[in-house]
């Protein structure tokens, strides 16, 4: 394992594909909210030094008290969960993170707080991925075929098999991470994951096959398929 790593959790977002007055990532999931299955996801990996819980300006307060309350599962190795505010897009949020980071971290762990269905086992291999490169992501190929489309025609087909699906956790070594969001700021860079700023800096990259049941809860429809999902593995343990 690798030492001095951070966890950022980004948990800002308003969830409109969802749609609903409360954020995705509070609703309850087999009766609990979604943000306390990824914490308890996140837990389970030894030698995690802090989780960072970037939320809503408005939610810090009330998520800072939900947090203590919660039972993260035994044994709870990670030194603390800290919540802090995020901004407007996720890109924001992650940015106000790595500025909160402690100077000993070495190492950044970003995930989701909307994949609660990571495995212990991806994220693991995600973050021992990041060891060679300085950054790993985890993503999975994709089984439809993907086509670029711009004003509502087709200008690009991509080959399947060249076309990757994007996952977290994303692992990257601190510095790097840290220098990518800088650029990514002072040029206007936009993206919807870490990696890519990253990539455009320059850096490589790595992929561990991810898993095609970490998906991110992101409309109703996924919600029912995940409560499908937690009933199914539930049925096969009893
Ligand atoms: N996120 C964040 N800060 C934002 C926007 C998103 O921390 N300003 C987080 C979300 O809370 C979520 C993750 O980034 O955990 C992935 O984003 P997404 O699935 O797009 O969530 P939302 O932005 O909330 O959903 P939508 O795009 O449908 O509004
Ligand atoms: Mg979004």
């Amino acid at each position: 394992m690798m030492n001095n790593t951070c966890v950022i959790v980004p948990a800002a977002g308003s969830g409109v594909r969802m749609g609903g007055a409360i954020p995705k990532q509070f609703l309850n999931l087999a009766g609990r909210p979604i943000l306390h299955h990824t914490l308890s996801a996140l837990v389970k990996m030894p030698s995690l030094s802090m989780i960072l819980l970037i939320v809503a300006e408005g939610y810090v307060a009330k998520t800072r008290q939900l947090v203590s309350q919660w039972r993260l599962g035994q044994p709870v190795t990670v030194a603390e969960v800290r919540v802090a505010a995020g901004g407007r897009e996720r890109s924001d949020s992650v940015y106000n993170g790595l500025g909160m980071l402690p100077e000993e971290c070495e190492w950044v762990m970003i995930h989701d707080a909307v994949r609660p269905f990571a495995s212990p086992a991806l994220i693991r291999a995600v973050w021992e991925g990041a060891r060679a490169t300085g950054a790993c992501i985890a993503a999975v190929p994709s089984t439809d075929t993907v086509k670029l489309v711009r004003d509502g025609n087709v200008c690009q087909t991509l080959a399947r098999d060249e076309v990757w699906l994007v996952q977290t956790p994303q692992v990257f070594r601190k510095q790097i991470v840290t220098a990518a969001y800088e650029r990514a700021v002072s040029k206007g860079w936009k993206g919807t994951d870490d990696a890519s700023f990253v990539e455009r800096m320059g850096s490589p990259v790595s992929i561990v096959e991810g898993e095609r049941t970490n998906i991110k809860v992101t409309s109703p429809e996924d919600l029912q398929w995940a409560e499908w999902y937690i009933a199914t593995i539930e049925s096969g343990r009893r």
